[in-house]
């Protein structure tokens, strides 16, 4: 049973249909379209696998699964998996965030009220507060709470025992866990952008759910373009049954998903308006790179958080940047997607032999 859930929403992300973070119009959608098992769950494949082993394991010996940590790029599923983790150990989910729990009370209040076994998901964890950290850890470790009542020279510190249960924390940027939060996370997966076959087999049970009637060729058109992200495959499949709606026969076939991203200003491979922007800076702004990833957020006026964890995991994937330790890169790839001339000077520059051997940690602006 899912009790609570708490979210922000920027105005920019609000405007963006290819965003994979979570919008307000996705209203319940996710919920119905969400797997509850592990056998219903496609793609990640190597996590289902070690989960289903670990699950298995924690049932046969009737103990709480571990601590789970699941990282990777927003809109790829965590919600979903923390939900079918509690569904395969038959216990209760309840859902939070990082920010949602401002103080340490609030973390005591959810923990005292968990049943035995139950998963608490905590999204967004990189963003609890340090005070907050510092009472998860002996709850996390030893199930206790140290809570201190009062202050000054009366303080005093009771401590009250919890139930097992099992903490599942979310996070796109592992890299901002601190080290004794990470190291009490018994069980680490990442989450890998999707396939298009992988998302297309998500977008046809999808259609299958809401009703929509949806060819294999429109599928697969669809999933091309929907950045290796499910969410956003789930969310373009409403638009584009509007499309079909109205301007067509109702169903969606690949004619039909060209026509309606084409409206929608996402182009075959997925990109966006966003996306080409930064591309565009990169290659007419800084000679395809290398370029600090501060300084092309400044030059385009975003965030640098949105690049680096929306628009570049993407671009990566399709090979049309590269990270070196003195910034980012365009590649050729880039260049002619977007319809520009290679600057052959420019891109041998970009990836002189000394670059490659050097670590990606190092690089420039990050
Ligand atoms: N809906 C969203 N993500 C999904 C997934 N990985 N498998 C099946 N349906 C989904």
């Amino acid at each position: 049973m899912i009790q609570t859930s708490d979210f922000s929403f920027s105005p920019e992300e609000t405007e963006r249909i290819a965003t994979p973070e979570q919008i307000p119009q996705d209203g319940d959608m996710d919920v119905s379209l969400r797997p509850k098992s592990l056998t219903d769950y496609i793609g990640q494949d190597q996590v289902k696998q070690n989960l289903a082993v670990y699950i298995e394991a924690a049932r046969r010996r009737g103990e709480p699964l571990d601590h789970v940590l699941l990282y990777g790029p927003p809109g790829l599923g965590k919600t979903t998996l923390s939900g079918i983790i509690a569904y395969e150990m038959g216990v209760n989910l309840r859902v939070t965030s990082g920010p949602a729990i401002e103080k340490p009370g609030d973390l005591a209040a959810l923990l005292t009220n968990l049943g035995s076994g139950d998963v608490l998901f905590v999204d967004e964890i990189h963003r609890l507060s340090r005070a907050v950290e510092e009472i998860l850890y002996p709850a996390l470790e030893d199930r206790v709470l140290d809570i201190v009542i009062g202050k000054g020279p009366a303080a005093r510190s009771i401590r009250v025992d919890l139930q097992p249960f099992t903490l599942v924390g979310a996070t796109t940027r592992a890299g901002q866990l601190t080290p004794p939060l990470r190291d009490r996370f018994g069980i680490v997966q990442r989450l890998e952008l999707y396939t298009p076959e992988q998302l297309c087999d998500i977008i046809r049970r999808s259609a299958m759910i809401l009703d929509i009637p949806c060819e294999i060729d429109g599928a697969m058109e669809l999933a091309k373009r929907s950045r290796g992200t499910p969410r956003i495959a789930n969310r373009l499949l409403k638009r584009v049954r509007d499309f079909a709606d109205v301007m067509g026969n109702g169903i969606i076939d690949a004619q039909m998903t060209k026509l309606a991203l084409e409206r929608l200003e996402i182009d075959e491979l997925g990109l966006d308006k966003l996306d080409k922007r930064m591309l565009d800076m990169m290659i007419r702004g800084y000679h395809g790179g290398p370029v600090g990833l501060e300084t092309l957020a400044s030059a385009i006026g975003e965030e640098s958080v949105t690049l680096e964890d929306v628009c570049e995991p993407y671009l990566m994937q399709l090979g049309m940047i590269a990270r070196t330790p003195r910034g980012r890169c365009a590649t050729q790839l880039a260049y002619e997607h977007m319809g520009y001339p290679i600057e052959t000077q420019t891109m041998s520059r970009q990836y002189s032999l000394q670059d490659m051997l050097k670590s990606d940690d190092e690089s420039a602006d990050t």
